[in-house]
């Protein structure tokens, strides 16, 4: 992968573990040089064929130690036969591609609950070398597209604390802070906490206030 630019000098930082703290989206870094755009990214389903850029992505990524996750985890295989067997009524999987090479990856699997199925939970990666050009956007913006298309009415997101770039990301794309998991991912030895992250998808709805069906007002007018 390309060398670290400044603006991704804090994207792989992990400070110490500020309770309460690492929710606000403020902690994040100062201002980002714009990028030029210099390709023209192509946003499309990802299929089986994919899965091996797919696995080299995601584990380049993971290997900066952003995720919580173990970079040696991803399997090719696994990853196509995923890909294959991929109902697009429960889950949807996207590759930005730049010149044929798959540079970012988005997931969103809805709940498999009923309690839950309103929901999906969404994650994205792109390749460091591809950074601030938009692409985590172009992402993001696509499974934002599929779950209205399902009829979805939320997505969520968790972003190790201190994870800059992703929860400016998610903020810029409309997600707001809903909790902290303390500790609850252990990345390089440290137990790191995780910022529980949610956008309602309704119009003009206020979080927790999005009734599924009609509701006779309480404490209206009496018949
Ligand atoms: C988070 C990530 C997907 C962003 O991808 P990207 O293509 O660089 O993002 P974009 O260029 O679309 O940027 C969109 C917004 O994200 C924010 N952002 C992205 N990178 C940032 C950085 N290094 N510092 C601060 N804000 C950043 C900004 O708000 C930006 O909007 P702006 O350009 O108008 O300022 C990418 O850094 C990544 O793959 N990180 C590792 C994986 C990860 O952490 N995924 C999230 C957890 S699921």
């Amino acid at each position: 992968m390309g060398a670290e630019g400044p603006r991704d000098a804090h994207a792989g930082a992990l400070p110490p573990r500020t309770a309460g703290a690492a929710v606000a989206f403020v902690a994040a870094p100062g201002p980002r040089p714009a990028a030029p755009l210099g390709f023209l990214p192509l946003l499309r389903a990802a299929t089986p064929d994919d899965a091996r850029p797919i696995v080299a992505l995601l584990a380049a990524v993971a290997s900066e130690h952003t995720l919580g996750v173990d970079p040696a985890g991803f399997r090719e295989e696994e990853e196509a036969a995923r890909l294959a067997q991929l109902d697009l009524a429960r889950a949807c999987a996207l590759v930005a591609e730049r010149g044929g090479a798959v540079t970012g990856f988005a997931l969103a699997v809805r709940g498999a609950e009923p309690a839950t199925a309103h929901t999906a939970a969404v994650s994205v990666a792109v390749a460091r070398e591809d950074r601030g050009h938009g692409l985590g956007r172009l992402l993001l913006g696509g499974l934002e597209s599929w779950a209205r298309a399902a009829g979805l009415r939320k997505l969520c997101a968790g972003v190790v604390a201190g994870n800059h770039a992703a929860l400016r990301l998610f903020h810029a794309r409309g997600y707001a802070p809903e909790g902290l998991r303390r500790q609850q991912v252990a990345i390089a030895g440290r137990l790191c906490d995780e910022v529980l992250l949610g956008r309602l998808l309704e119009e003009g709805g206020a979080a927790g206030t999005a009734p599924l069906g009609a509701r006779r007002p309480r404490g209206g007018a009496p018949r």
